[in-house]
């Protein structure tokens, strides 16, 4: 069924940007899918963001490495301080390679493996302990020890010098985010209790640095709740302050801030969120005499969301029982909407204006039925070759690829300020895919070097 475009969605439609002849060009040298991110779009709200806390000493933003983990996203970071929140061995190593040591790193991990402490305690991470048990569990990891014998961990040098935190999880006492649900709910962090023993434990122990962590939002785009987060945890620091008798260098209040994936939402005011941080520090920390207490945050989704795109061919147009648009990309190269049904908006550059649209769903190529980028969007009339870009798939994109179904994972591009292009990952190919089948005694051994 062909439908009309109505002015009111004209005026709600994104920008890129680029256009079709940029793209043309191009995808001559990478062919589609391929993921790109605007440089500077990302400094500009990497400005913003730091101008929002400007007023917070020491402010600092962890960059989410998870969201988009490339070295060279991470670098550009660099240029405004980003510090880097990793939360595996991979995303040390290159929190390292980028030069972002020592404190530049927040080390938020669950569920962890030793030699993963001992990497960030050696990188000299603030480390974040997800569990009460950790600490001992830390204590082995960077002692040396494996705990095997039963005795107490010997205490590593450097233990008055390191920076410690612990990860709060609320549970019932708040309220819970829509995305990431309850937090008595979620398998991160400590109780209250746990949270006051620990430090009291980390105190006796010899640490003298600490901070505080709490993550309970998932793309939430109420900047009240993110104030409210930074209340509680204010008000903690100060309990812990009166009962324990330590300073907290720095609350962490998590990642967390949403982006406007749907043409109806709106963007979180950055403004906004920090002149409500501002006001509670002023009453909860300033007021009550506490020492200065710098702000840290961890996110990812919204440096690096917005601003990255996923652009890809149209490869057939098929009607059955209804009209699919199918692609050269699939959840490979971007899964959430398959995941977790979410929304991406789709751009046809060329044919923004088209009067002319129709339905579709707009598919991948694995076969997996929900491999689909959009159900039932409407969209100008496609045809075969028609380029089309999906929006905001800058964080949790390309990273969350994987190669089901023998698909591949995408280069990605940087648009930089000046308008030229820089590859800044190549993209998979079946060599890379074949490459674990060679091993020595591997039958198959030969299997990448004979495509
Ligand atoms: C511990 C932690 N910190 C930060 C983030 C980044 O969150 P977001 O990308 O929503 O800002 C996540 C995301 O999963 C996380 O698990």
């Amino acid at each position: 069924m062909l439908l009309l475009f109505s002015k009111c969605k004209k005026d709600k439609m994104r920008k890129l940007p680029f256009d079709k002849p940029w793209i043309e060009e191009t995808a001559k040298k990478w062919p589609t899918p391929f993921h790109v991110y605007d440089a500077k779009a990302i400094r500009e709200n990497a400005r913003r963001l730091k101008k929002a806390f400007a007023w917070n000493k020491g402010f600092r933003e962890y960059f989410a490495v998870k969201a988009t983990p490339n070295p060279h996203l991470m670098k550009l970071l660099k240029e405004f301080d980003f510090g880097s929140d990793c939360s595996s061995m991979a995303e040390l190593i290159l929190a390292e390679k980028v030069g972002n040591v020592g404190e530049a790193i927040m080390f938020t991990s669950n569920d962890t493996p030793a030699e993963e402490f001992k990497k960030a305690w050696e990188l000299g991470a603030i480390i974040n302990l997800d569990d009460i048990t950790h600490w001992d569990f830390l204590l082995k990891a960077v002692g040396g020890t494996d705990g095997s014998s039963g005795a107490p961990a010997p205490l590593p040098k450097e233990l008055e010098s390191h920076v410690l935190c612990c990860r709060y999880n609320p549970g019932p006492l708040k309220g819970g985010n829509a995305i990431i649900g309850k937090p008595e709910e979620a398998k991160y962090g400590f109780t209250r209790e746990q949270l006051f023993d620990c430090y009291a434990k980390m105190k006796k122990a010899g640490v003298r640095r600490f901070g505080l962590h709490t993550m309970v939002a998932s793309n939430e785009l109420d900047p009240e709740y993110i104030i409210d987060t930074a209340k509680m945890l204010f008000s903690l620091a100060w309990e812990i302050h009166e009962k324990i008798g330590i300073d907290f260098e720095f609350v962490n209040i998590g990642g967390g801030i949403g982006i406007p994936y749907k043409p109806d939402q709106k963007a979180m005011s950055l403004e906004r969120v920090g002149e409500g941080i501002r006001d509670a520090y002023a009453e909860l920390v300033e007021a009550k005499g506490m020492k200065p207490i710098r702000l840290y945050m961890e996110c990812g989704r919204c440096i690096t969301g917005p601003y990255g795109y996923l652009v890809a061919k149209v490869r057939h147009i098929k009607n059955t029982y209804r009209l699919y648009a199918g692609l050269d990309a699939c959840m490979s190269n971007l899964m959430r909407p398959a995941l977790y049904g979410a929304y991406h908006e789709i751009v046809v550059p060329g044919k923004e204006n088209s009067a002319e649209r129709k339905v579709y769903d707009v598919t991948g190529s694995l076969c997996e039925n929900n491999d689909k980028f959009a159900i039932q969007r409407e969209l100008p009339v496609l045809e075969p070759g028609d380029y089309v870009v999906i929006c905001d798939a800058g964080a949790h994109g390309h990273a969350m690829g994987f190669q089901y179904n023998g698909k591949l994972r995408s280069a990605e591009l940087i648009l930089e300020e000046d308008g030229s292009v820089r590859e800044i990952r190549r993209a998979e190919t079946l060599a890379d895919y074949f490459a674990t089948l060679s091993f020595p005694g591997s039958e198959f051994a030969d299997i990448a070097t004979t495509l």
